[in-house]
Parts: structure tokens; C-alpha cells; sequence
């Protein structure tokens, strides 16, 4: 077993969207994600998450699991359609909920850390990240949040991967709403952290002892081969994950490259934008599943990027059911690339974790490829915290089997098993060895 420090943190990870359903009670409002999926062949298998794991229903169960798995630290995040109404005006039964389940989790002593935006933006603000107006109307809900359950909050990401957001969401398209245009995506990616600065400003101006951070997913990309071309690639596919995002939070310009392909755009950002997203910061979430390879682009959509991603060869026997690359080495390698260039607040590893779809045979689920990317990662990242690296905390993706995106339900991440017919749960291999490593004596 890997030995970890005392005080490490022990964590699962969630988000409203993948598994709370509960899709139109208490007054929620349909999100972006909600018009996505109701689009005909945007999601693999045609569902939705107006039901996902009813965690809507059984939070004090999902609670009651991460009690007796010994999970003592739990990241979720709170879904701005349900707290906020049309008018911007707080939904009381929306914020009742998220009152009930942090009661809950205090009860079971949880500690929670709370998202404020994963991904599920409401559908009726026009334009979405495209307009600024949108993060003005994020600064207000969070300061909603702020004032109605800041207090049984010690702990507030504004974004999750702010990178999916805007390049999933607006350039490939594969994540709502689907645009599909380059200068647009930057142009996102600007608004979101000029939501995140407006955020942590507004939180603050409520109140002063929350530890406030972003929650980010930096992927490391290597390049093809040794050509330049391809060297070069890679290097613009960098830039476009980790400068995009993190020059902002320390007031540093963009990459000359992103700027150019903004074209006109470019000029909708403002001077006095800069030293908005440079909020000083408590923490970062480093969200960790695979690396990229890249090479020279070949068609046009990849000379607007700047490079073309060479997907792992789907017969290799190291990759999860997703098709990701189990590349343990690269949880240290990323950590220590962003280290090297910007001078980080402490670390948590707020996302990590396999897609294996390993059914229930007997009521049991021998999740072994999950247990062995686990196995892995955690053993590096033991080595990394032993080797001095600031890293506080760990929260597995997922608790539970969930929606997963563009995959509907067809891609299973949790250590414990969701039969969606009956919603039952059933904590797999990966789970009960979770738990043993957890209560494993530490230094
Ligand atoms: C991350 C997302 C999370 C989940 C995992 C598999 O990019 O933050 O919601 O979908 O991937």
C-alpha cells in the first residue's frame, strides 16, 4: 500500500449535471446541457440527466456510502439553474437542497467542496459564455451562493476544466451548446475566467474564510516524434490547455498564438480584464486522466489549432475503457511542468480515475482495470507528496457510475456500481480497496 501523510485529505468527487436528475423539481431550470442532450445524436447513447442516480432523492444514502468507505472529504457541485430563477433572484427550494446534503455531510463529518460551475450553465442566458454579460450574471449567483450557505462552505472551486467549457464546447463541439468555431472558443475561454476573477471578488466581498480556488485539467502533450513540426505542435496544444487558463490567474498576457487566432475578436477583451482574473487564490485543482500525443496538423480545422491529436492506438492493452492511456507518469510530470512555470497556491488532485465497464456478476463488480489504474496513480502520487511536492488531497472520480457527457451512461467511472433500472449501489473491488488504503496507517 502506498503511504501517504496523515493529514492528506481523502476524497470522492461528483457534479450535479451526471448525477443528481431531480430534472425539473424545486423550480430547476433547463441548463445548456439539457437543450444538448434533447438534440438528436449529440449523445452516444440518446439519454439525458433529468434522472442520472437520483442523487436528487437518495443524497442521505450516497452520503451514508462515503461514511463507510471512509471518505472523509467530498467535491460536488452546485447547479446554478436550480438556486438561481429566471429573474436572478435566489430559488429557495433549489438552495434548500444543497442545505439538506451539506447538513447531511456534516452529520457524517464530510468536509465539502463545492464547484460552482461544471459545465451545466443555464439555457436561458443569451449567448452563454459568448456574451460577457454571462460572467457578470456568474458573479451574481455566487455571491447568491455566498450569502445563503457560505457558511457550511469551507471550501469553493468557481470552474471546473474552464478547458471544456470553451474548446469542447465551442471549437470541436462534441460538449454543449456545439459551436463550432475557433475564434469563438478563445473568446469563451476569455469569459470564463473573467467569471472566475467576478466570482472570487464577489464570494469575497460576502465573506473573507472561505479557501476559494479553480479547478483545472492540464493536460501534458507529447509530441509524435522528434520532427519540429510535431515538437511544435505539441507546444501550441500546451498552450492552448495551460496558458489559456493560467496566465490569467497570475496576470500574465496570453500567448501571442491564441491571440492571433482570436482575429477581431480579440479586441472583446478589455485591458482592465487582466487584473480582474488574477484574484490571488487559496487553491488549484488538478484534474488528471491520460496525456495527448500531437502532431503537425494536416486539415484546416487543425491548422486553426495548430496541431492534430494522435488518438492512442485502440489495441494497446494499456488503455481504459474510454480509450484514454494509463500514464501514471504524467500525474508527476504535468504537476512539475506547472510548477516550473507559474508559482501555483497548494494542490489538490481534484479528479482522477478510470472508465471500466466491468458488469455485476453476483451482485459484485471486480472493477480490476480501474484497481490497477488506481494502483498506479496513487502509488506516483505517493512518491510525489514523499518527494516534497505541496499536494494536500486526493478526490477519486468518480463515487458513482454517472452520466458521462457526450457518452450518455455508456461509460462507467464510479467505485461504486449504479444499476440505473433500480438505482441500486454496490461499492466495487476499487471501492473496498479505497477504503483499506484510507484507514492504512499513514506517517
Ligand atoms: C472530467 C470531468 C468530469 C468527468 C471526467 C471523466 O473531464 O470534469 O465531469 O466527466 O472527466
Amino acid at each position: 500500500m502506498p503511504i501517504f501523510p496523515s493529514s492528506f485529505e481523502w476524497g470522492c468527487a461528483t457534479a450535479a449535471f451526471q448525477i443528481e436528475g431531480g430534472g425539473s423539481e424545486g423550480g430547476k431550470l433547463p441548463s445548456i446541457w439539457d437543450t444538448f442532450c434533447a438534440q438528436p445524436g449529440r449523445i452516444k447513447d440518446g439519454s439525458n440527466g433529468l434522472i442520472a442516480c437520483d442523487h436528487f432523492h437518495r443524497f442521505r444514502e450516497d452520503v451514508a456510502l462515503m461514511a463507510d468507505l471512509g471518505l472523509r472529504h467530498y467535491r460536488f457541485s452546485i447547479a446554478w439553474t436550480r438556486v438561481v430563477d429566471e429573474q436572478g433572484r435566489p430559488n429557495p427550494a433549489g438552495l434548500d437542497f444543497y442545505r439538506q446534503l451539506l447538513g447531511e455531510l456534516h452529520k457524517r463529518g464530510i468536509t465539502p467542496n463545492a464547484t460552482l460551475f461544471h459545465w451545466d450553465l443555464p439555457a436561458h442566458l443569451p449567448g452563454g459564455w459568448l456574451n460577457r454579460d454571462t460572467a457578470h450574471h456568474f458573479a451574481e449567483y455566487t455571491q447568491i451562493v455566498a450569502r445563503e450557505l457560505g457558511d457550511l462552505l469551507p471550501r469553493v472551486a468557481t470552474l471546473n476544466e474552464p478547458w471544456c467549457s470553451a474548446f469542447l464546447g465551442h471549437d470541436i463541439g462534441v460538449f454543449a451548446p456545439g459551436v463550432q468555431d475557433r475564434p469563438s472558443s478563445l473568446l469563451a475561454a476569455h469569459h470564463l475566467m473573467l467569471a472566475h476573477g467576478l466570482g472570487v471578488q464577489a464570494w469575497r466581498s460576502v465573506r473573507r474564510d472561505t479557501q476559494l480556488g479553480i479547478v483545472l485539467n492540464p493536460e501534458l502533450c507529447d509530441p509524435a516524434s522528434d520532427a519540429p513540426v510535431d515538437v511544435a505542435a505539441a507546444h501550441m496544444a500546451e498552450l492552448e490547455r495551460n496558458d489559456v487558463f493560467l496566465n490569467p490567474l497570475f496576470n500574465r498576457e496570453w500567448p501571442a498564438e491564441m491571440l492571433k487566432q482570436m482575429g477581431p475578436l480579440a479586441e472583446q477583451r478589455l485591458t482592465s480584464d487582466a487584473a480582474i482574473c488574477a484574484q490571488p487564490l487559496d487553491f488549484i485543482g488538478l484534474n488528471y486522466y491520460t496525456r495527448s500525443i500531437a502532431q503537425a496538423p494536416l486539415d484546416a480545422d487543425e491548422k486553426r489549432r495548430g496541431y492534430r491529436l494522435v488518438p492512442p492506438d485502440p489495441h494497446r492493452p494499456d488503455l481504459t475503457h474510454i480509450g484514454w492511456e494509463i500514464y501514471p507518469k504524467g500525474l508527476d510530470r504535468v504537476v512539475r511542468n506547472l510548477l516550473a512555470q507559474w508559482p501555483l497556491p497548494p494542490i489538490w488532485i481534484t479528479e482522477n480515475g478510470a472508465a471500466d465497464n466491468t458488469p455485476l456478476v453476483d451482485a459484485a463488480c471486480n472493477d480490476a482495470l480501474r484497481l490497477h489504474y488506481l494502483q498506479l496513480h496513487l502509488a506516483q502520487l505517493a512518491d510525489m507528496v514523499t518527494s516534497g511536492l505541496d499536494i494536500r488531497g486526493y478526490y477519486v472520480w468518480s463515487l458513482l457510475d454517472n452520466f458521462e457527457w457526450a457518452h450518455g451512461y455508456s461509460q462507467r467511472f464510479g467505485i461504486v456500481h449504479v444499476d440505473y433500472q433500480t438505482q441500486q449501489r454496490t461499492p466495487k473491488a476499487s471501492a473496498r480497496w479505497l477504503q483499506q488504503l484510507i484507514s492504512f496507517p499513514q506517517t
